[in-house]
């Protein structure tokens, strides 16, 4: 679509004028309809999708009772379609008692009242169906809640048939836990159950008890429930907490580090509970005896390691366990820089197993990637979420969008802890605040409660910037963070390079983080400034004659011989 009009020259001109007047940053334009995947049908899909993150508590309440619903995302399916994605992940629905919002399921097969029903599911499955929307749910594997009917049978008696389905333990002779894993939720990883005189083992809050994965019965219960909504039509699962999934058996001490953890525990790194080997061949069981039967589906991995050579592993020795595994380290990080970035990259780029990127910046666990990082003086908010898009949305792989991050919508934490709804905040308070700030309603317009419900009262009270930084006024502005995303959203579905090759530019540039994408015999140039000063970059070979049409541009300015990016500056083009 863009190739067809040789624009050079007067792209040249245009662009020029509207860069030298310094004022608004530049859009090339703002995409029209957005255009179909070509890759819709195809059984790796998942390689030419961008993934939309939602949490149906805070994207939209249809009912009005200040909680968002499966029926609120329905009605906003125009949109999501209109944004470009291709299959949306949403957060668990499933029947819960809500002490980790839905992280403690009590019917893996079933849907929590507040969120609405299975039927509604269904006709979420149904009406993505016909917008090329694929539906995912989240898989939370590693424990279930306390009130889940095989907990309640586990922790009645010693014999129960479901005892062995969770981790119990005697405590220590003098009373203290069996061994000293702490919960990354605060406190010992173990509580004593008075009923039975034993304790079990929850790697979260206690209301979460960790399934023993070691119980052949567990495994096949599990994988019944997976199996349960891939029939129904659901295209795979993201994968929870899956680093947690087992224990070593002989329940060994875990190290002690320096410092305290936010609860007023000593620091311990966990070799012993975390990323057992046991994970990759249960995960492979699941790859092959669960999702394999089921054509197209995938397997997407909350898999935190500390580096891509970690990671790797979850793409299993034959490329047959998870299909993506999340690179979830740029999430946490307090700083980008395109030397650090660019060998990051390169890490996952260079798998040995050839897997397939999956990249994120946001989620519901961590600080909204806009707001979080530090702001060069006279660079904007918009101007972060652009660098930050820019990036997600051209390096190859498939992005994972955090529901709002398209608008550039940033924390709202709460600033009191007596506001504060996540238990973490309320148990690591001042320390750690919970992570209400990252989930507050999704700013649809400038109406009451930014247009998430008809005006209870939200669960989380909506970010300050909701009149001004919302869907309705984004969506016809050619220069909003929106308008950026939908672009590159379109560029990625109709210009093959952009499913292509990915090369360094630049490779010792301290700035600008540069790479050519190249496929289908077509090229697209990258260019990001990630410095706080401005930078010129000189490319020979690929200098702005070269140019063969500018794809998204923001505080950038091409020249005869490179382009010249302010602090932020993204310039992403089509070359020869
Ligand atoms: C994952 C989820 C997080 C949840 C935890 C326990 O990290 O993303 O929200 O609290 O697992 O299930
Ligand atoms: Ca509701």
């Amino acid at each position: 679509m863009f190739r067809s009009r040789r624009v050079r020259q007067r792209w040249m001109a245009t662009a020029s004028a509207v860069l030298l007047a310094g004022a608004a940053p530049a859009v090339a334009a703002t995409p029209p309809a957005m255009p179909s995947n070509p890759a819709v049908d195809q059984l790796d899909w998942w390689k030419h999708a961008v993934v939309y993150e939602v949490y149906p508590r805070s994207f939209a309440d249809s009912n009005n009772d200040g909680i968002g619903d499966i029926a609120g995302i329905d009605r906003h399916m125009d949109y999501i379609q209109a944004l470009g994605i291709d299959a949306v992940w949403m957060t668990p629905m499933f029947p819960s008692p809500q002490a980790d919002f839905g992280y403690d399921v009590a019917d893996y097969n079933g849907v929590d009242p507040q969120f609405g029903t299975v039927a509604d599911v269904d006709h979420l499955i149904a009406d993505g169906k016909t917008r090329g929307v694929k539906l995912i749910l989240d898989f939370v594997v590693n424990h279930t809640s306390d009130t889940h009917p095989w907990f309640v049978q586990s922790r009645s008696s010693r014999t129960n048939p479901y005892r062995d389905f969770y981790i119990w333990r005697d405590a220590k002779a003098d009373g203290s836990p069996p061994n000293n894993w702490t919960s990354i939720f605060g406190g010992s990883a173990w509580t004593a159950d008075a009923k039975t005189g034993q304790s079990y083992y929850h790697y979260f809050y206690p209301q979460q008890p960790d399934l023993n994965w070691r119980n052949p019965k567990v495994e096949q219960a599990m994988f019944d429930a997976a199996a349960w909504w891939l029939k129904r039509g659901v295209y795979g699962y993201r994968l929870d907490a899956v680093d947690a999934m087992f224990e070593r058996p002989d329940l060994k001490d875990n190290p002690i580090t320096s410092g305290t953890d936010a609860f007023g525990m000593p620091n311990q790194s966990r070799p012993n509970n975390d990323n057992q080997p046991e994970v990759h061949t249960e995960l492979q069981k699941l790859r092959r005896e669960v999702i394999d039967r089921y054509p197209g589906r995938v397997l997407i991995g909350e898999t935190w390691t500390d580096n891509a050579a970690d990671l790797v592993r979850y793409y299993g020795p034959k490329n047959d366990e998870l299909q993506l595994p999340m690179f979830l380290n740029l999430m946490t990080l307090k700083t980008l820089t395109a030397p650090d970035l660019r060998a990051r990259i390169q890490a996952v780029e260079s798998n040995p197993v050839g897997g397939w990127p999956c990249f994120a910046l946001s989620n519901h666990d961590n600080r909204r990637v806009a707001g979080r990082l530090p702001l060069p003086p006279g660079a904007s908010t918009d101007d972060m979420a652009k660098l930050t898009g820019a990036l997600l949305l051209t390096l190859r792989g498939t992005p994972i969008l955090y529901y709002g991050e398209e608008l550039g919508m940033v924390n709202n934490d709460p600033t009191r802890v007596e506001d504060v709804q996540d238990v973490i905040g309320k148990k690591g308070w001042p320390l750690e605040k919970g992570r209400d700030g990252e989930r507050s309603p999704m700013h649809w317009d400038a109406s009451v409660n930014a247009g998430f419900n008809g005006g209870a009262k939200p669960w989380l009270p909506v970010g300050p910037d909701y009149a001004t930084r919302n869907v309705a006024v984004q969506m016809d502005d050619p220069h909003s963070v929106l308008s950026l995303y939908r672009t590159l959203i379109a560029a990625r579905r109709t210009n093959p390079a952009l499913s292509g090759d990915y090369v360094q530019v630049a490779p010792n540039d301290p700035q600008v983080l540069a790479f050519q994408r190249s496929g289908g015999g077509r090229k697209v140039l990258v260019l990001l400034n990630f410095d706080d000063k401005p930078a010129e970059i000189a490319l020979s070979g690929v200098s702005a004659a070269k140019i063969d049409h500018v794809i998204a541009s923001n505080r950038a300015l091409p020249s005869t011989d490179g382009v010249h990016l302010d602090p932020l500056g993204v310039f992403v083009a089509e070359i020869e």
